[in-house]
């Protein structure tokens, strides 16, 4: 297999420099694009690692997924999605269209950022708690007691941050946030420059597999319907307004981020973390894609 996941690797290769680092949040472009790893765990306990995989990315997007569990766990299904909804959208991740439309129109869903914003604010604690609970929440799913988040790229978010600062004002406005809007940003910035690795994010991706249950571990961290909405939304909406060909051509319900990982999860199968830090034109990982594929078609993983 190991060999396999190499093959794959090299012949993606050639892609990096046909995408870009993100450079909107400027401690990211600082990072290494020749960077590529690959982690697989599947749920009879078998594990594969290649390349890269233990070097540390930020989680960036994928850490919406982390949110909107925890946000379903405190608030229930119904109340979180009175605020948002669970459509796709054309436009991309960091898009105000719709969100000052005349009538009342709630954000597509919790995987674009202006969704991922009103997730935060559904998670429940006062001040410095809700990032600590969502930080506990990854690090119990992941099995990985050490993840933590770069300072710096948390700082360099806050800092630029302004268009997801004007989206969540708007939100506040429209009556989709409740409570201090700086407060929630905060702990937006924060969960995004959480710092992780294709063996964390592949966890993450076997838990949802397993649903909701940690492998070797009897009892359930939260109900087997969590799984069943993120991955059903991972599925439509988790590679932004490229999900439909993803889809369609990957067939694995996949989540990016600008940091440059996809998580895959396959139900009742396994987890996949992928990284390599240059994006395409959607701010999605370019070797990534490529590589997604290929495992897709190598190992029949597409599952639709
Ligand atoms: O808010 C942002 O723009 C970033 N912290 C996260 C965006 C992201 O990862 C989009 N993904 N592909």
């Amino acid at each position: 297999m190991e060999d396999l996941l190499s093959k794959i690797i090299e012949k993606n290769r050639y892609l990096i420099s046909k995408g870009a680092v993100a450079d909107y949040i400027p401690a990211l472009s600082k990072v290494n694009p020749n960077n590529i790893g690959i982690c697989i765990m599947d749920v009879d306990g078998n594990n594969y690692k290649t390349g890269n995989y233990d070097v540390k990315f930020t989680i960036q997007s994928i850490s919406k997924i982390m949110s909107l569990m925890l946000a379903l766990i405190d608030n229930g299904e119904d109340k979180v999605f009175k605020k948002i909804d669970y459509e796709p959208t054309e436009e991309p991740f960091n898009t105000l269209f719709k969100l000052d439309f005349p009538h009342t129109v709630k954000p597509s869903n919790p995987m674009i950022n202006s969704g991922a914003i009103v997730t935060t604010s559904l998670i429940k604690g006062k001040g410095e708690e809700r990032f600590n609970r969502l930080l506990n929440f990854i690090r119990t799913v992941t099995e990985n007691p050490n993840i933590s988040y770069n300072e710096e790229v948390y700082l360099s978010e806050k800092d630029t941050g302004h268009k997801n600062r004007a989206m969540a004002y708007l939100m506040k406005a429209r009556g989709f946030i409740d409570g201090d809007v700086e407060e929630i940003l905060d702990v937006y910035f924060k969960q995004c420059s959480i710092e992780v690795t294709t063996v964390d994010i592949a966890k993450i991706g076997l838990f949802l597999a397993n649903r909701c249950k940690l492998l070797e571990q009897d009892t359930k961290v939260c109900d087997a319907r969590i799984a069943s909405i993120v991955t059903a939304i991972m599925a439509t909406c988790g590679m932004y307004n490229f999900s439909g060909e993803y889809a369609a051509t990957v067939g694995i319900p996949s989540k990016s981020g600008v940091g440059g990982g996809i998580l895959g999860t396959i139900p009742h199968k396994m987890g996949i973390g992928v990284f390599s830090p240059t994006l395409d034109q959607y701010g999605n990982s370019i070797v990534g894609y490529g590589i997604m594929s290929d495992l897709s078609k190598e190992l029949n993983l597409n599952i639709f």
